[in-house]
């Protein structure tokens, strides 16, 4: 088994001192109190005892229906039998895995993917390969490669595990050619395909791209979706789509580990479906946080140095930066956290040790002046390393621009449209 370096960050980053980039926190402090307490209330009201009581281990229908409703808003209609509601997105993909992973079985990712579906893969001893993405994600040619040379072994993986839109934690989005593609391979290989979907709603500019499930029409394509990002964390509530045969081991492997998911926090969702319009919650938190991905854009910019780069999302929670070869981001979060700022070092994202020079920065989580400081602090203790670095080796480069006194921006090369990776500035 694997820490997810994730969830031991979050001890040290809960401190109030802390401007905490790290997490994948939605802001919480959005949600109406007042909408909040009524819908509590009438629970207490006319359902207690069902509230309090055990459920279904597959899941209330009337959950199920508010997740149809999601789905739909981005062009999915699975059949309701197909939908187990889980203990978060997390449990879905820990299901998954337990349900079609034996001990070395090739499992296919994206280099980087989500952090804590490493401790996940681990833990049922998937042999992980993981595809490079570039700006419009997954390398499908790259894929293709592994797959030929797993055929060439006279083996298969498992599944593919893909985060198409904002990824967690590039931020890059798979292009629709590469959707299709993917989707082609699958249903040509037989593969199963396991989508998951978090922040699919949580789009700041461009258009809606159809999902791998949509394409596919759920054959081949497993789905696994979430209420964290577009209504709380806290209530711990996710689902995941697939066929039968496969829904059938899922619901048995729920069983074995938490019998059914909480009743309570299902019959909130319930209300607020009922009573609220939870797209103008969506919308207004995607607002929030395309503010705050831009102040982050911005401090990037002024505050990190030369040779850095950085993931610029349409949509979703994270900024992948790139460092130096020459920075360990792993060290660096320990001289970071004496500045009392914490980002994901980019490690967290592999099960083979590459990453070391990446970094994963949280938008949502922080207010924009917060942001501001936080990317300045962790600029700081870069320049700092550089400096070191040049200072042994005698190289020189400029520092950040807002160290400069002429305060003029390097313009041209730093225009890029969404959701590129912005390229390398050339030496000078
Ligand atoms: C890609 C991805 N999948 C799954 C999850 C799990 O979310 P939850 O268990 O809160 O639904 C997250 C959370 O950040 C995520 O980013």
């Amino acid at each position: 088994m694997r820490s997810s370096a994730m969830r031991d960050l979050m001890e040290i980053t809960a401190r109030p001192d802390v401007i905490s980039l790290a997490g994948g926190l939605p802001d919480t402090s959005t949600f109406p109190p007042e909408s909040f307490a009524a819908r509590m209330t009438r629970i207490a009201y006319e359902s207690t005892a069902e509230a309090l009581q055990y459920g279904p281990t597959e899941g209330f229908t009337e959950t199920k229906e508010c997740i149809l409703e999601v789905m739909a808003a981005e062009g999915m209609h699975p059949d309701i039998d197909d939908v187990t509601v889980t203990t978060g997105g997390q449990q879905a993909i820990d299901l998954i895995a337990k349900t079609l992973v034996d001990p070395g079985d090739p499992v296919i990712c994206e280099a980087p993917t989500y952090p804590g579906a490493v401790p996940v893969f681990s833990s049922y001893q998937a042999e992980v390969h993981q595809i490079e993405m570039d700006e419009d994600g997954m390398r499908i040619d790259l894929l293709e490669e592994q797959l030929e040379q797993l055929a060439a072994e006279g083996r298969r993986p498992k599944f593919i595990y893909a985060i198409p839109n904002f990824q967690n934690p590039a931020g890059v989005t798979l292009s629709l050619e590469r959707r299709r593609r993917l989707v082609e391979i699958a249903r040509e290989q037989e593969l199963l395909i396991v989508e998951d979907n978090p922040y699919g709603l949580l789009r700041f500019e461009g258009d809606h791209l159809p999902s791998l499930y949509q394409l596919d029409g759920g054959d081949y394509v497993l789905y696994v979706g979430t209420f964290s990002k577009i209504l709380s964390p806290g209530i711990r509530l996710g689902w995941c789509v697939a066929p039968p045969p496969v829904t059938e081991k899922i619901v048995l492997g729920k069983q074995a580990s938490d019998l059914c998911t909480s009743s309570l926090t299902q019959y909130f969702a319930r209300e607020w479906f009922a009573e609220e319009h939870w797209q103008d919650y969506v919308q207004e938190v995607t607002e929030l946080y395309r503010g705050r991905r831009d102040a982050m854009l911005e401090s990037l910019e002024r505050s990190f140095p030369e040779h850095a780069s950085w993931t610029v999302p349409a949509g979703g929670l994270f900024v992948w930066a790139t460092l130096p070869k020459y920075i360990n981001t792993t060290d660096l979060l320990a001289k970071a956290l004496g500045q009392n700022v914490a980002f994901v070092p980019g490690e967290a994202a592999y099960l083979d040790g590459r990453g070391t020079t990446n970094m994963r920065l949280n938008f949502s989580g922080s207010a924009e002046d917060e942001i501001r400081e936080g990317i300045r602090r962790i600029g700081s203790v870069i320049t700092e390393q550089v400096e070191l670095y040049e200072t042994i080796t005698g190289e020189h480069r400029l520092p950040p621009k807002d160290a400069r006194s002429d305060g003029k921006a390097d313009t041209d090369e730093l225009e890029t449209p969404a959701a590129t990776i912005l390229p390398l500035r050339k030496p000078r």
